[in-house]
């Protein structure tokens, strides 16, 4: 199992390439199950998630081709199976999208239940209880969601969300652009990615409105076609470099990001005393004189503050002068970091939903282990800023959600490398 190894204390000073965003390719690749023509899409990110979603329509018998430009076509004329089965689904939550296009298509899909994970039970109750409402029957058999619709063609109906639901709104927005009549989608999802999806459908020929908003219309039409589709840039990888490059009180330039997917984290960072300069395509951040300092936040469904970022912002705020309160209000367990954080010297209490942070001076490395994506990405954040040596273990986690980290850290002066299992631990230094 590959580590990466980090000395730290050196304040990041450099340029980042931002890669396309995970949340918006999985959906879109996924999309391509809604018709028998392909679908050309550009800027997807090189990450262990999008092998799993492009394995898994491998599996289902789309055909997918990478082009000499990166570009990947995936082209489901011929599925020869509807069932995504658990060895996939349980790698990667958000095979869950299936079920909607291959229900919407075909009338029938099976997928496994994904059953629970690093950051709460996650349940897929609001996705099930939609299809119901659109006329599918749905039962779930030996840890299976099996889905079928008699007459084959879902039915437009109002589906009122409980709670915003990201993955939850995709699934329903895409299953409803085959469906006869309309569908609208109440409490819907805000997120940039839910949008890009959306324009995405809407040049395979949907008739989608509202995306964006919390109310989006969607009048079924009889096919989607193939169509050509470039991914919006990744707002969660851009913020974890702007809170690296704030953390070690460098400075970044961001290029290839709109700062518009970016307002409550940059909102935040300006808070805590980073200067933050916006241009067309590109974003920059540089720390002034002193530490930063502790600001409260909330996590909120867009366009409020990012669970995604949550972490990287507990690690700001450890490192910085004051206390602060961060209060995770999307996911029921996702303080999963704050232990290894403990390790290394920070000052936390867990009240219920809400970190006390008080910040410390400094942290001290250590080994420590990597949970979750966002949890790991926040490691090796602290691990930039530590006195001393950091070894983030099962970094497995970052490599489902960032394209090539080590790389493009060490371009901006970081010390930091990637060992595998039979180099550590004589290998156990960082130049
Ligand atoms: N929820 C339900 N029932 C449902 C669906 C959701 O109770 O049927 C609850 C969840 O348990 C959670 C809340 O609703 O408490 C919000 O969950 P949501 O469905 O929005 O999350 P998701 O769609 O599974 C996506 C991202 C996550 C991101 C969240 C919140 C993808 C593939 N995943 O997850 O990304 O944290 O939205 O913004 O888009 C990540 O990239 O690290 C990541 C976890």
């Amino acid at each position: 199992m590959d580590k990466l190894l980090i000395s730290g204390g050196v304040p990041l000073d450099g340029e980042v390439r931002i890669s396309g965003a995970k949340n918006a390719a999985l959906p879109v690749v996924i999309a391509s199950l809604l018709t028998d023509q392909a679908l050309v899409v550009h800027n997807i990110p090189h990450l262990q998630d999008i092998t799993t979603a492009l394995e898994l329509l491998g599996h289902l018998g789309v055909r997918v081709q990478v082009d000499d430009r990166f570009a990947i076509e995936v082209n489901a004329a011929q599925l020869t199976s509807r069932r995504a089965p658990y060895e996939l689904v349980r790698t990667m939550r958000a095979s869950i999208l299936v079920l909607g296009p291959l229900l919407a298509r075909f009338g029938e899909a099976e997928v496994s239940l994904p059953g629970g994970c690093a950051i709460g039970s996650r349940p897929v109750d609001l996705h099930i209880k939609g299809f119901e409402m659109m006329g599918a029957e749905v039962s779930v058999e030996e840890g299976y969601i099996k889905a079928k619709v008699n007459g084959r063609r879902l039915s437009g109906t109002k589906i009122v969300f409980d709670t915003v639901t990201v993955t939850g709104t995709e699934n329903l927005m895409m299953a409803a652009t085959l469906a006869r009549g309309t569908t609208i989608l109440e409490n819907a999802a805000r997120e940039p990615e839910v949008v890009d999806l959306a324009r995405c459908l809407i040049k395979m020929g949907a008739r989608i409105h509202g995306a964006g908003t919390g109310l989006i219309e969607i009048e079924g039409v009889d096919r989607l076609t193939g169509a050509e589709h470039r991914v919006i840039p990744d707002r969660i990888e851009a913020g974890t470099y702007l809170a690296a490059a704030a953390a070690t009180g460098g400075r970044i330039r961001l290029c290839g990001i709109d700062a518009r997917l970016l307002e409550a984290v940059l909102g935040k960072l300006t808070e805590m005393g980073a200067g933050v300069s916006i241009e067309e395509d590109a974003v920059q951040l540089h720390v002034k004189e002193g530490r930063l300092q502790a600001t409260d936040l909330r996590t909120q469904p867009f366009p409020g503050f990012p669970s995604d970022m949550q972490a990287q912002f507990i690690l700001l705020n450890a490192i910085a002068s004051g206390a602060a309160t961060v209060t995770e209000t999307v996911f029921e367990n996702r303080f999963m970091h704050v232990q290894e954080l403990q390790r290394m010297g920070a000052d936390i209490e867990l009240r219920g939903h809400t970190a006390l942070v008080r910040g410390v001076e400094t942290l001290s490395g250590a080994q420590v282990m990597a949970t979750d994506l966002r949890a790991s990405a926040c490691l090796v954040l602290a691990g930039l800023v530590a006195e001393g040596q950091t070894v983030v273990d099962r970094i497995y986690h970052i490599d489902r959600g960032y394209d090539c980290i080590e790389e493009k850290l060490a371009q901006c002066g970081a010390r930091i490398r990637r060992v595998s299992r039979g180099q550590y631990p004589h290998a156990a230094s960082v130049s």
